[in-house]
């Protein structure tokens, strides 16, 4: 059996002082290998979220934070990381998408330009990449989730798109520099029935072709085929 994509194992993350528990998750084990799917389930404010953060490096620290536990990304203890080696991994090893991608999406920047943003952060990665081959790469990225003349789209600013076009460039950002795990959180809620289904569907197909890990916390039957769950 191959090491996990992610492993994590006894996580609590506490909760500042006064808040309505003292820690938010507790004793959370998790495990994750390349290809597969694992289904975070549980109810609204269970600390789902927390958890994806926490993998993410993106708790507002010191007030809420792991407080024993350990997580590990390919082997190698995320909670031993500094912020600098946690925004190494964040957007190149471990993508995120989020449930309201207008909320992720800067209105006065071309989507282009913001998903270039992400090889720029990550240019050391791509060393020597030319500005002509850094727009062949958004293109292709966006080509990937299936939008329809990625030129323009490139080009156009978000309010220009749907709710289900703006996901896709969402996942365009998470995906380009092909993470190993991607984690979903609520990336359906903000679109309606039929968008939901065909997001989920590219998400699985995306996943299956670049044999991604991904975490979700939601419950959808097309999630479910082939998927893990655990609480
Ligand atoms: N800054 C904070 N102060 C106090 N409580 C918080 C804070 N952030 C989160 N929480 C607590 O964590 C819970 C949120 O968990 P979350 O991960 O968002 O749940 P889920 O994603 O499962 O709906 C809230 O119910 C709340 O109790
Ligand atoms: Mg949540």
């Amino acid at each position: 059996m191959s090491t996990p994509v992610l492993e994590v194992r006894g996580l609590a993350i506490k909760l500042p002082a006064g808040a309505d528990r003292v820690l938010a998750v507790e004793g959370i084990d998790l495990k994750i290998e390349a290809g597969k799917t694992l289904c975070v389930v549980g109810e609204s404010g269970s600390g789902k979220s927390m958890i994806a953060n926490a993998v993410m490096g993106l708790l507002p620290r010191p007030h809420v934070e792991p407080v024993v536990g350990s997580m590990l990304f390919e082997g190698e203890d995320l909670l031993l990381r500094n912020e600098a080696g946690l925004r190494a991994l964040r957007g190149s090893r471990i993508g995120m998408i989020f449930q309201d991608p207008i909320f992720a999406l800067n209105p006065v920047m071309r989507v282009g330009e913001q998903i270039a943003e992400v090889l720029d952060a990550h240019a050391s990665l791509l060393p020597g990449l030319s500005s002509a081959q850094k727009r062949e790469r958004v293109i292709a990225a966006l080509r990937d989730v299936e939008l329809p003349e990625p030129e323009l789209i490139a080009d156009a600013y978000p309010f220009r798109l749907s709710g289900g076009q703006r996901q896709r460039v969402m996942i365009a950002v998470a995906l380009i520099l092909e993470p190993a795990l991607l984690i979903a959180d609520e990336p359906t809620t903000a679109l309606d029935t039929t968008t939901q289904a065909l997001i989920l569907d590219l998400i699985r197909k995306l996943q299956t072709r670049k044999r991604m890990a991904v975490i979700c916390d939601i419950h959808h039957p097309r999630f479910r085929r082939g998927g893990e769950e655990c609480r």
